[in-house]
């Protein structure tokens, strides 16, 4: 039987299917076996309290939904006095995430999340409806840099870094966590979408613009971590439209360690546990025996690199 595991850094996840931050919360257990999955990953959270975004928060598309959740929660206190503890209940590796408006309380906030039932940190500094100057620092290489030392600085945990699909050189940027510290790349957040209703001419959300999900981005986000793949060291994990094993297999493929699921989850609770079990079918048949030896295994060698004909690569 094919070997599932993966390591990313210095975290061994028992197979490379993890639940992407925000669409997944332990209570899942009711529906789900939580002690199967690679990892556990918490919703992001910031330092207050936060009510979300206004409502209505969630609109279908014909390629998926638009959601701007505002990122709600009940603050850093709470979440390390309350939830962290119910996410220690399970064997899986525990990944926060966080996100604020400025480097000075990203930082403070990896120190403060340096509690020892988490075993990594992830800087969600990709939020698509957060400002570019005020959390959405992935959308600018130096910003990413100047983040990133700074939460280095003060943690000494794995930091996994989430980056935008909504910059333009998404290359640059990956380069830039790396260079700061990252311990590893999660690509990508949403990607920045709009909807207006035809009935009463209002855009659909009441935050007006929202993060597209939808298997649709597969392929937008499987270019993008093939082309950060070709150019950093550090492990990907790799996140958007994965609905199945083969998904996982192409993510893995272009350089992918592991990958993060919302959508499809979203869709069937019980999808995490499917894609686990058809990915070790899936090897088992090819008799791959460990999972390993599918990252970046894409057979391009005959084929030209980048071309600048190519959004994002760096120039
Ligand atoms: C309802 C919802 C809430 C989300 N909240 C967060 C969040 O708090 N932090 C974050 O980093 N990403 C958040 N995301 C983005 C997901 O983690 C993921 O990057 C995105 O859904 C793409 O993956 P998918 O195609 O498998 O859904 C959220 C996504 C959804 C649908």
């Amino acid at each position: 039987m094919v070997d599932l595991s993966v390591k990313i850094g210095a975290i061994t996840l028992q197979n490379p299917v993890q639940p992407a931050s925000g669409a997944f919360s332990w209570e899942y257990n009711d529906v789900i076996d939580l002690n199967r999955l690679g990892a556990l990953v918490a919703k992001t959270i910031c330092r207050e309290p936060r009510l979300g975004n206004p409502t209505p928060r969630m609109a279908e598309t014909e390629a998926g939904i638009i959601q701007s959740i505002g990122l709600p929660g009940k603050g850093i206190d709470y979440f390390i006095e309350h939830i962290v503890p119910e996410y220690a209940k399970f064997k899986p590796p525990l990944v926060v995430s966080c996100s604020s408006e400025s480097i000075e309380d990203f930082a403070a906030l990896a120190e403060e999340l340096s509690v020892p039932d988490v075993d990594v940190i992830e800087a969600n500094i990709s939020c698509p409806t957060r400002n570019a100057t005020g959390g959405n620092f992935a959308m600018h290489e130096n910003y990413t840099r100047d983040c990133i030392t700074a939460m280095r600085a003060r943690t000494k945990k794995p930091l996994w870094v989430k980056l935008s699909p909504n910059a333009g050189d998404i290359v640059s940027i990956a380069k830039a966590a790396e260079d700061a510290g990252a311990d590893a790349l999660v690509i990508a957040n949403t990607f920045l979408s709009l909807k207006i209703r035809t009935d009463n001419f209002r855009p659909a959300l009441g935050n007006k613009f929202g993060g597209l999900v939808s298997p649709a981005l597969k392929p937008i986000v499987l270019r993008m971590v093939y082309q950060v793949a070709k150019q950093v060291k550090i492990p990907i994990i790799g996140i958007g439209g994965v609905t199945k094993a083969e998904d996982v297999v192409e993510y893995m493929l272009a350089g992918a360690s592991a990958v993060g699921i919302g959508y499809a989850g979203f869709r069937n609770p019980t999808a995490l546990i499917t894609i686990i079990d058809d990915l070790e079918a899936w090897c088992d048949e090819r008799g791959i025996k460990k999972v390993t030896e599918l990252i970046g295994a894409v057979k391009d060698q005959d084929m030209e690199t980048d071309t600048l004909a190519a959004a994002s690569v760096g120039i």
